[in-house]
């Protein structure tokens, strides 16, 4: 586990993350939290969630790590690792590192996450991604609920959970 290595992750009560290679629930007031969270940090994302974001390129004022197998893949603005040992290495010595899916990178590094910002969504949407379910995972604990808030009638909350095993 590394201290410095967050996730974030907006996720419904099913615990799902998007369809159809996007983000199914979008709301305007997580996409703010999203950029005050990672603020001028390093980011690791996986190829086809950076192919989602608005023209394929990376998130601006960010270090942009990539995780792809394809070694001949070329972003402007980008960092590629092809391994999470490579990612992780390539980020060593960076003060604060945010996960950012999609689902195979949260699978992938979630293990190393002290941390996760979890927007929870109280709905239900039709996913084929999803993270894995914090309420079941043995060695993590929700240590802030967040307040209830509501945008254009979809309730949620910014949650914090954290690793318990040390
Ligand atoms: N709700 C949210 O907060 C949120 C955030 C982000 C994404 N999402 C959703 O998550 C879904 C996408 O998830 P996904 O799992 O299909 O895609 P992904 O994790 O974004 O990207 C998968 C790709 O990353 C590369 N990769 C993954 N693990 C790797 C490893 N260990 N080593 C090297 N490369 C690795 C591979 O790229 P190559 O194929 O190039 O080798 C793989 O095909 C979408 O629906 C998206 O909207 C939701």
């Amino acid at each position: 586990m590394r201290d410095d290595l967050e996730i974030v992750v907006a996720a419904d009560e099913e615990w799902g993350i998007g369809l159809n290679g996007t983000q199914t629930l979008v709301i305007p007031e997580d996409r703010k939290h999203f950029r005050e969270v990672t603020g001028r940090g390093t980011v690791i994302v996986g190829r086809k969630t950076l192919s989602d974001f608005p023209g394929g390129r990376p998130l601006k004022n960010r270090r942009n790590i990539v995780l792809t197998r394809d070694r001949s893949f070329d972003v402007e603005g980008v960092e590629t690792a092809h391994s999470v040992e490579e990612a992780l290495e390539k980020c060593g010595n960076d003060e604060k590192v945010y996960v950012i899916g999609g689902e195979s990178v949260y699978r992938a590094l979630l293990p190393w996450c002290k941390k996760a910002h979890v927007t929870r969504i109280f709905a239900k949407a039709d996913n084929d991604a999803f993270f894995p379910n914090l309420d079941r995972l043995p060695g993590w604990r929700l240590t802030d609920g967040g307040e209830e808030r509501e945008s254009n009638g979809l309730r949620y909350a910014f949650q914090t959970w954290e690793r318990c095993d040390g």
